[in-house]
């Protein structure tokens, strides 16, 4: 079977990750959708590192849940399987399936991958250690100094894509390369509220007109009208039972 799953918060939301517009999702009163974006960076980036840094933390103590494991193993099931997950969080990469665990060419992070750091100016990249060094101490008191570029000086920032920037085409290419070779048996989207078109767009287009198209979320999304089934329960308890099943 050809399968492809789209992923969002709410299949990390059982491990602790807040989902962005849930109640959780405001960190000291202020709205992720607002601190998400380059604006926010160029006017603050002191405080935005700090939200990454505290959201590096989490994610770091979190561990992955059933509705990571599933997915791994629908993977091994599967005859051509690909997630698309725009979870900044490395809970799918993390998570085994009797020992196995997702293949790198099986997953595309489309929204980027928040242990990395890199250049607001230049190329440059790199990746987070397991344990952080402890960031040197300014001169005028205890403020954390933000990262510098060791290339060209410029601030350095997540590697993540914020509001209103665009994708990364190669991820774009690799998912459009998995959509031109067929359509796919089935299409699950879980844990999203599917407010990117693009993400309607490519599970439109892979389950085409044949294929099932899965929701799994506990509310309404835009998707909903679209599905071929819907299952309002939370990811960690629909998807293995649905795994199963198919
Ligand atoms: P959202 O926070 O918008 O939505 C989370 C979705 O998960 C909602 O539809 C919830 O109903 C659902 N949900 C909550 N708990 C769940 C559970 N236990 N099981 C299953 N579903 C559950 O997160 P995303 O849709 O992932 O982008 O947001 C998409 C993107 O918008 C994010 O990647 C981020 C964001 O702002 C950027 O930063 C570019």
């Amino acid at each position: 079977m050809r399968i492809l799953v789209l992923t969002g918060a709410g299949v990390s939301a059982e491990s602790g990750i807040p989902t962005f517009r849930g109640k959780d999702g405001y960190w000291r009163n202020l709205d992720p959708m607002k601190l998400a974006t380059p604006e926010a960076f160029e006017k603050n980036p002191e405080l935005v590192w700090e939200w990454y840094h505290e959201r590096r933390q989490r994610i770091r103590d979190a561990q992955p849940n059933a509705a990571h494991e599933a997915i791994v193993k629908l993977s091994i099931h599967a005859s051509d399987f690909l997630l698309v997950t725009q979870n900044v969080d490395d809970l799918h990469p993390r998570a085994e399936w009797e020992g196995n665990r997702l293949p790198k060419e099986k997953m595309v992070q489309i929204h980027g991958d928040i242990f990395l750091t890199r250049c607001s100016r230049c190329d440059f990249t790199h990746r987070q250690q397991e344990h952080p060094p402890t960031l040197h101490s300014g001169a005028a008191g205890e403020q954390e100094k933000i990262p510098k570029c060791t290339k060209c000086d410029a601030l350095m920032r997540p590697g993540v894509v914020w509001f209103g920037e665009e994708l990364d085409p190669a991820k774009i290419d690799i998912v459009e390369s998995y959509l031109a070779r067929g359509a796919c048996d089935v299409v699950i989207v879980a844990g999203t509220t599917a407010t990117f078109g693009y993400i309607v767009d490519w599970a439109l287009r892979a389950s085409g007109k044949n294929g099932q198209l899965i929701e799994v979320n506990p509310e309404k999304t835009s998707l909903s009208q679209f599905a071929t089934r819907v299952v309002r329960e939370p990811a960690v308890i629909a998807l293995p039972r649905l795994i199963d099943e198919l």
